[in-house]
């Protein structure tokens, strides 16, 4: 019998940017697992098997501490890249057991539950703070002027790195997620192989600073900390600040953008936040779910034998997760195409990923995002869309080039 085409999947695609989400419902229930030729990797679509696969030990973010590249015909890593690989190679989004052990061990001690809960309140002072004065002038760019400064102020105070470069930090994180697309053209891979570098520049005077004047924030802490009678190198220390930073901010954006697109197309949906009926944390879960500002994850198989929906992956293969057909699974969410704030299981989404690497800023992340749905509940109750947005051309770090709304 000959096998069925897969539906067209094409990432780069205006078409399918403008709106992937039939796309990514046709290929679901196409297929729970698929080889994409084009792109050399399986596709996974399903909740359930997305799930399975954030949490099985055969699979890995990398693949490198148990396989050489040239075994499996994967080319080495492009030397022009070097700063950036550099800041990869400590990276607890690089790393696995026994190093991300180590690391992220370390990192968690500072993501504690009263760590995080002290984060509430400076939170909410910031939301208001950069909210109030927006909502005198009647319109805002939702990224530029809140979410951005808001989600970056919120990390570097958890880190205790200071805000005089935040449109820096934020420039050089832009640039370095780009690599985590589909194709990266040489033009880009040399923006985020410059910013890596000029961020690494960054986080090395800052880890000398902490040095000599140890103060009570994480990077001090990192700069302390002992595993077994060891320190942390320097260069594991600039990578670990560098994906708390970048990833601390990226997603968080993203997701208010996103969720906030979602409740100018559904007024009704947000006036159901505004009266009060549904709890700015449920109707963040809710837009995590709905329009996840993570699209795509990647493992490679490190083992022989692995399969998942009865589909034999081979060894050194490459799979791609799409969080955002899961998410949309009619298998675990009732009309799942609905956005609707008070979705008894949103937070089923898979946004958060699962397993060692499960996103360790999630509890702060879901602080964040109540504050800053709670602080535009009350000082932009009532707005519209200024203009039609666009979204930014990359599919995995999903988000918009801005979001502009005038208060009604
Ligand atoms: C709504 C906001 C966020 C979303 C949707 C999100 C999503 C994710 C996901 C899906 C992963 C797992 C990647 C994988 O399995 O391959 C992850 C990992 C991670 N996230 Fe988040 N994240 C968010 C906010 C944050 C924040 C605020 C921080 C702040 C520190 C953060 C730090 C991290 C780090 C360091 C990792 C790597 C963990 C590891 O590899 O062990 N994230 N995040």
């Amino acid at each position: 019998m000959a096998l069925r085409e897969a539906p067209a999947f094409d990432p780069s695609d205006p078409g399918f940017l403008a709106d992937p989400y039939p796309a990514l419902n046709r290929l679901r229930e196409f297929a729970p697992a698929f080889y994409d030729e084009q792109r050399e990797r399986w596709f996974v679509t399903r909740h359930e098997d997305v799930r399975s696969c954030l949490r099985d030990k055969r699979l890995g973010r990398n693949f490198r501490h148990v396989i050489m590249p040239e075994e499996i015909g994967v080319p080495p890593l492009d030397p022009r890249w070097q700063a950036f690989w550099g800041t990869e190679r400590w990276s607890l989004l690089w790393l696995e057991p026994p190093d991300h052990t180590r690391i992220r061990r370390l990192v968690a001690a500072a993501f504690t539950p009263r760590s995080v809960d002290a984060l509430r309140e400076p939170a909410r002072e910031l939301a208001r703070e950069l909210l109030e004065p927006l909502a005198e002038a009647g319109e805002m760019e939702l990224l530029y002027d809140y979410a951005q400064p808001y989600s970056i102020a919120v990390i570097c105070r958890m880190l205790g790195v200071p805000l005089d470069r935040h449109r820096d930090l934020l420039e050089w994180s832009h640039r370095m997620v780009k690599m985590y697309e589909f194709d990266v053209p040489d033009e880009a891979a040399e923006a985020a192989n410059h910013a890596a570098g000029e961020f690494q520049d960054y986080v090395r005077a800052l880890i000398a600073d902490r040095r000599a004047h140890p103060r009570d924030d994480m990077v001090s802490a990192l700069v302390g900390a002992r595993v077994g009678g060891a320190r942390l190198s320097d260069d594991e220390i600039v990578s670990t600040v560098i994906v708390l930073l970048n990833a601390g901010h990226e997603a968080s954006v993203n997701t208010l953008g996103n969720g906030m697109l979602a409740s100018a197309r559904h007024e009704e949906q947000w006036r159901r936040v505004v009266a009060g009926d549904v709890a700015a944390a449920a109707a963040g879960e809710e837009m995590i779910r709905f329009d996840p500002p993570l699209q795509l994850f990647e493992r490679w198989v490190l083992t022989d034998g692995f399969s998942v929906a009865d589909v034999a992956i081979p060894r050194g293969a490459k799979i791609a997760m799409l969080f955002g057909a899961a998410n949309r699974d009619p298998r675990v969410f009732e009309r799942p195409d609905t956005f609707d704030v008070g979705r008894e299981n949103a937070a089923q989404h898979i946004g958060f990923g699962g397993g060692i690497h499960v996103c360790i800023g999630a509890p702060l992340a879901r602080v964040e995002l109540e504050a800053s749905i709670a602080a535009l509940r009350r000082h932009w109750p009532e707005f519209e869309l200024a203009e039609e947005p666009q979204r930014t051309g990359a599919f995995v770090i999903w988000g918009l080039q801005g979001l502009r709304l005038a208060r009604r």
